[in-house]
């Protein structure tokens, strides 16, 4: 049984982790295991998804900031964001959102230049928040979960007709 590990490097480290956790959730790490299968996460790829990552990312921007910041930055009439904040109700990072929050994300999203298109749960509270702009509800999975099949209510807002 291995009880300590070193990894050869922080992205070696990163992608271990980010490919063997439950749902990439680090924070609260509950690790794939089975008991008749082997795991999905085969180590011997980890230098290729590595190499792949760094040619995928090599000519992207990455910002780490409070939304309003980036919105404040990028917002242009011609920029589009994609806005996925935590869903309403739950608590699964470590900052998530309060109502008001998301009673502020919609008034600043009123004032916004560019376009957006919001992605959060199917819940009154959101569509009374976010009633302003055009909803479209639809259904899907989480590919995170124990038990596949089960259909979720989502909602995609936008501040243009989709
Ligand atoms: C639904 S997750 C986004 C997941 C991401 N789209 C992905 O595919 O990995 C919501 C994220 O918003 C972050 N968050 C919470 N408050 C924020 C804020 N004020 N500004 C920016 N991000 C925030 C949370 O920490 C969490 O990582």
């Amino acid at each position: 049984m291995m009880t300590g590990c070193s990894f050869p490097s922080p992205p070696a480290k990163a992608g271990s982790l980010l490919k063997s956790s439950f749902a990439s959730i680090i924070r609260h790490p509950n690790y794939h295991w089975n008991v008749v299968q082997p795991p999905g996460f085969n180590l011997e790829r980890l230098p290729l998804l590595i190499e792949n990552t760094h040619k995928r990312l090599a000519r992207v921007q990455l910002e780490c900031l409070p939304y309003e910041e980036v919105l404040k930055r990028y917002d242009r009439p011609t920029t589009l964001f994609y806005l996925d904040p935590p869903y309403f109700g739950r608590k699964l990072y470590r900052y998530n959102f309060e109502t008001q929050d998301y009673e502020k994300l919609a008034e600043r999203l009123g004032a916004l230049r560019g376009k957006f298109i919001l992605s959060l749960n199917d819940v009154p509270e959101v569509r009374a928040i976010f009633r302003e702009f055009p909803i479209k509800p639809v259904t899907t999975t989480y590919t995170a979960q124990k038990k596949s099949g089960r259909r979720y209510g989502e909602v995609f807002i936008t501040n243009f007709a989709p």
